[in-house]
């Protein structure tokens, strides 16, 4: 089923970043609609949103931390659902894709010098992928070792691989694989396993909510003798439709862990199980044992987004109550709710109701009540992933006292009525950050 299109409504989005893992600030995006995705580049320091407004904007992390828009440019004729960034060794490249049926890759070019000055850069659209008949739902790069490819699925149940056969010359892009999933896609994912014990894979959700078509997440494997994808497995438990998907950074496990975000957070393992010596030579795909580790239905309404910080120990989902909750698992996979970010713009609190300084955790930056999760539109809840502030960062080390968040056992708060957008009667100062000071 398609979604349709929304007619542009005039508004200051205010948009929530989840810069410091628990550290909230608010930017005014002042994107002119809904904004549907919020991508990081790889390093964290640049930051891409789109918009039902048709635009994609590029934001860039000043020396004291604040957030620029450097770019803005209209990039489709329909609502953008998703915008992504290709692994820097490519250069500095962007996908989107749209409701208009095309995914688009957009390269920056070195601007002139007085846009340098006024701290603007170009962007330039290199191709458009025009293979699909419906609404382009989601847009993937794989892999960086598997080279410059590209994914995209599709209201109509399509996913395509695309390979840029020369890294230089980013207008020529290949359909290498057409998969067709028989249901609507919203979301994929690729397993990041560079091991070589670990076929390329990648797992795509369905947004048909229609339950008698059985399992809405499909897990795909490429294999070496037929040069094709194949279906290894259908999680037949998840029959709800699935908004979102993300496997797990894989830091040299032999199974690959998978949230899925449906009606509730799910947290799947699958388990390649390892083939007789006599079938090694058979052209099927891995068998894939698949166990639930966890299920939540704290949000208590449909989930949005799921996103891993860099080290796969935490979960962070985003739903329509209005909150982020954080999921952690102990020593013995044991997954239990730690923390929840409101999204409803009021302060995080610590259980004694006060407003709480974050100061512990950022070294000499105060952060105040104003630090807040705001900004969320229609129960499209955007948030970036958890992993650009990676290992190395100064921020890599620090998790905040568990006071800083309210226990997963007190009900946060009411859930609320999702608007269409909200527009923020405060303005949210950014916060000033630890660096150089
Ligand atoms: C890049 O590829 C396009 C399409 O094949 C071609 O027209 C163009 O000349 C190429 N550009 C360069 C710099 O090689
Ligand atoms: C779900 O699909 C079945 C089989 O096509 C159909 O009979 C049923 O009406 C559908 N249900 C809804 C709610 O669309
Ligand atoms: C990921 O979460 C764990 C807590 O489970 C934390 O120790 C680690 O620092 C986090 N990693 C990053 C990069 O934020």
């Amino acid at each position: 089923m398609c979604r349709t299109d929304r007619v542009p409504t005039a508004g200051i989005l205010w948009l929530a970043l989840v810069v410091i893992m628990f550290v909230a600030r608010s930017i005014a995006a002042d994107h002119k609609d809904l904004i549907h995705d919020v991508s990081y580049d790889f390093h964290g320091r640049r930051m891409a949103t789109c918009s039902s407004d048709q635009s994609v904007k590029v934001w860039d992390r000043s020396e004291n931390g604040e957030w620029h828009c450097t770019a803005s440019w209209k990039t489709h004729s329909g609502s953008v659902w998703r915008v992504t960034w290709a692994h820097p060794e490519f250069g500095q490249v962007l996908a989107s894709c749209s409701f208009d049926r095309t995914a688009a890759v957009w390269e920056e070019i070195v601007g002139e010098s007085n846009d340098k000055q006024r701290g603007l850069s170009h962007w330039i659209k290199r191709t458009t992928l025009v293979d699909s008949r419906t609404s382009v739902t989601d847009v993937k790069f794989a892999p960086k070792h598997m080279g410059l490819m590209l994914t995209t699925c599709s209201a109509d149940g399509v996913v395509r691989i695309y390979e840029a056969p020369d890294v230089m010359n980013l207008s020529q892009w290949s359909l290498q694989h057409e998969i067709s999933c028989k249901l609507s896609c919203s979301c994929i994912s690729w397993n990041p396993s560079s091991s070589r014990a670990h076929p390329p894979m990648f797992a795509v959700g369905s947004d048909d909510s229609n339950v008698t078509y059985g399992g809405k997440v499909q897990i795909y494997e490429y294999n070496e003798n037929t040069r094709k994808y194949a279906k290894a497995e259908t999680l037949m438990t998840v029959t709800d439709a699935v908004h979102d998907i993300a496997f797990a950074p894989n830091l040299g496990r032999s199974f690959h862990v998978l949230a899925i975000a449906t009606k509730d957070v799910r947290i799947f393992k699958l388990v390649p199980m390892r083939s007789d010596r006599k079938e090694s030579t058979s052209t099927g795909p891995t068998k894939l044992e698949v166990q639930i580790v966890a299920q939540f239905d704290n949000h208590n309404s449909q989930v949005w987004r799921v996103s891993w910080n860099i080290t796969s120990t935490l979960l962070a989902s985003s739903g329509d109550d209005g909150c982020v909750r954080l999921w952690k698992a102990n020593y013995m996979d044991n997954w239990k709710c730690t923390g929840i970010l409101k999204g409803d713009g009021s302060p995080l609190t610590s259980s004694s109701g006060q407003p709480t300084a974050m100061s512990t955790i950022v070294g000499s930056s105060v952060q105040t009540s104003q630090n807040a999760l705001n900004g969320m539109s229609a129960g499209r809840y955007f948030f970036p992933p958890l992993d650009p502030p990676r290992a190395g960062t100064r921020y890599g080390h620090l998790l905040p006292p568990s006071s800083l968040i309210e226990h997963c056992d007190a009900e946060p708060i009411q859930p609320q009525q999702a608007l269409p957008y909200r527009l923020s009667s405060r303005a949210l100062l950014p916060l000033p950050e630890a660096e150089g000071q």
